[in-house]
C-alpha cells in the first residue's frame, strides 16, 4: 500500500505558562511510511517529545494544538488522530493498540511492585478479552521474541531484579504486545549503557524487520539514525527543516541546520556507508 501509514499535517502545539503561550510546533508536517523505520532527530527542545506525544494524544491540559494527524490502519477507515473526542472508545483502541510507545526512562514504565510477567500479561487484557493464562503465554512468547531467556523464572521477578538493558527489553515487549501498527520509540536507548544501547537497536530493527509495522524511532543522535532508520524527518526549533530517506539526508543535506547537525556527528557518515 502507497498511502502512509501516518501523516501529521500543520501541527501546531503551544503551552500557556506564565510567561505566555510557548510555540513548541510550528506547522510541523510529515508522514510516517508502512513498513519502516522513520527516525525524528534534533537537539533538545526542538519539539520531538511533543510531537510523539501529540500522536499518542498524551498532551498535558496546558496544550492547545491545531493541525491534522491521520492514521490509516491496514483494512480500517482512516482515524482523524487530532480530531477524537477525550471520551471517544478510538482513543483507548489507539494508545497502547494500534499505536504504543516506548519512553526513554525504563524504570517509569513498569511497576516496581509487580511481578514482569502480570505486567506484560496486562497489556494483552487491557485489549482484548482473553483468559489470564492465555495472555500470560503471550507474554512469555513476546518476552522469548525480545531476547529474555529462562522466560518462565524471569517473568515471576520483579523489575528491580532485572537490568536496565533488559527492563527496555521487557517494556519494548509490552508495547508491542498488542501488535500496533505504528511504534513511537522516544528516545529508548538514551539512558542506557553504550553496548547495552546497539544491542537494543538491534534489536528494535530485527523486530521491525519481522513484524512489518512502522516505528517512528526519536533521537538526538544522528549516528543512531543513520544505524537504524529508512528515513528521517530533521526538526529544529519546533519546525521540520528537512525530511528523506536516510541515505539522502546524510549524504547531501540540504538544509543549513542538516548540514550543521552533520558536521557536528563525524561518525554519521561513516556508520552509514558501512551499513
Ligand atoms: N508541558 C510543557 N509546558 C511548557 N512548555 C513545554 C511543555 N512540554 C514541552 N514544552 C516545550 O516545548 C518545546 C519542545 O519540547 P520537547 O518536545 O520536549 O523537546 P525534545 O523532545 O525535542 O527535547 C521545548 O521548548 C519545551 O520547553
Ligand atoms: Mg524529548
Amino acid at each position: 500500500m502507497s498511502e502512509p501509514l501516518l501523516t501529521v499535517k500543520d501541527l501546531v502545539v503551544e503551552f500557556r505558562t506564565e510567561l505566555g503561550a510557548v510555540r513548541a510546533l510550528d506547522e510541523v508536517s510529515f508522514d510516517v511510511p508502512r513498513d519502516c523505520i522513520t527516525a525524528v532527530v534534533g537537539e533538545s527542545g526542538s519539539g520531538k517529545t511533543v510531537t510523539g506525544n501529540s500522536i499518542m494524544r498524551l498532551l498535558p491540559e496546558s496544550a492547545q494544538s491545531s493541525g491534522e494527524i491521520v492514521l490509516r490502519p491496514g483494512d480500517e477507515e482512516p482515524i482523524s488522530i487530532s480530531s477524537l473526542t477525550e471520551r471517544d472508545p478510538r482513543l483507548l483502541d489507539l494508545r497502547g493498540g494500534l499505536v504504543s510507545m516506548v519512553f526513554q526512562e525504563p524504570m517509569t514504565a513498569l511497576s516496581p511492585v509487580h511481578r514482569i510477567g502480570d505486567q506484560v500479561a496486562e497489556a494483552v487484557l487491557c485489549h482484548r478479552r482473553v483468559s489470564r493464562e492465555t495472555a500470560w503465554d503471550e507474554a512469555a512468547a513476546m518476552l522469548e521474541q525480545v531476547g529474555l531467556t529462562d522466560v518462565e523464572r524471569r517473568m515471576r521477578m520483579y523489575p528491580f531484579e532485572f537490568s536496565g538493558g533488559m527492563r527496555q527489553r521487557v517494556i519494548i515487549a509490552m508495547a508491542l504486545i498488542c501488535h500496533p501498527q505504528l511504534l513511537i520509540c522516544d528516545e529508548p536507548t538514551t539512558a542506557l549503557d553504550v553496548t547495552i544501547q546497539a544491542e537494543i537497536l538491534v534489536l528494535i530493527r530485527s523486530l521491525q524487520r519481522k513484524l512489518r509495522n512502522s516505528v517512528l524511532f526519536i533521537t538526538h543522535d544522528l549516528g543512531v539514525v543513520a544505524q537504524i532508520a529508512d528515513r528521517v524527518v530533521v526538526m529544529h526549533d519546533g519546525k521540520v527543516v528537512e525530511s528523506g530517506s536516510v541515505r539522502q539526508v546524510l549524504k547531501s543535506p540540504r538544509h543549513p541546520y542538516s548540514i550543521h547537525l552533520l558536521a557536528s556527528m563525524p561518525g554519521a557518515r561513516t556508520r552509514e556507508f558501512s551499513q
